[in-house]
């Protein structure tokens, strides 16, 4: 089947997913800065040069890969509580090619409300119905715990353990496969009780 593109803007309860801006600069600059916020992450934090060069190539990956991580605001008062989607994940070793995984980062004061999961359930159905996939992964740090019960809360299970390709960090990957279409209401057969 041919992958196909993903929407680029979605709508969940309380979240607007969205294509990248220029004056989200700031706002994801702030996120990408905070120690806490980059715990787990490989790079650690970022100076807003780095932060700008990460949208740009998240923006680019859109373009080349007609899926990629959308900015994802607060729809009461439009603000960037971070990034959700469905990225290319270059930086974990051993991969299947064409493996696409679920990720997600927020603000600090965005933790806490179920946000992350709010919007990777919606990335996970465009995941099955646009890409046509039939599983994604996720990679985590195994320390990353707020990111491992995300995964839990998706229904995503371990199936392996791989390392970072720069930093040699250990990951784990967790696994979330396409719901089975649910079986048709089975037709009452001669020899049913009435
Ligand atoms: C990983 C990360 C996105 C998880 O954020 P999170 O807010 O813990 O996750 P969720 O959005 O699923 O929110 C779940 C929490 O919201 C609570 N919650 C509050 N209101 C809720 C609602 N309406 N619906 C669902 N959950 C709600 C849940 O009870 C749960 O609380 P708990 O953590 O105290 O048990 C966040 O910690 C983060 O950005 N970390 C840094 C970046 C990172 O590590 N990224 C992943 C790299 S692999």
């Amino acid at each position: 089947m041919d992958p196909g593109t993903a929407p680029r803007e979605l709508r969940t309860a309380r979240l607007l997913l969205r294509g990248w801006r220029a004056d989200d600069a700031a706002a994801f600059a702030a996120l990408n800065a905070d120690p806490e916020v980059m715990r787990h992450i490989a790079t650690g934090p970022l100076d807003r040069r780095a932060s700008e060069d990460l949208r740009a190539r998240l923006q680019h990956e859109w373009e080349r890969a007609g899926h990629g991580l959308w900015a994802l605001e607060r729809r009461d008062d439009g603000a960037l509580l971070g990034f959700c989607g469905l990225a290319v994940p270059g930086f974990a070793r051993g991969l299947a090619a064409g493996t696409v995984e679920v990720g997600w980062r927020l603000r600090r004061d965005a933790w806490g409300h179920g946000y992350a999961t709010e919007a990777s359930r919606a990335a996970l159905r465009v995941a099955w119905a646009d890409l046509g996939r039939d599983h994604v992964v996720s990679l985590v740090h195994p320390d990353n715990a707020r990111s491992l019960a995300v995964c839990e809360r998706l229904g995503m299970r371990v199936v392996g353990r791989t390392t970072h390709v720069r930093t040699g960090w250990p990951l784990l990957v967790l696994r979330a496969d396409r719901p089975r279409p649910e079986a048709p209401p089975r037709r009452a057969a001669a020899g049913d009780p009435p």
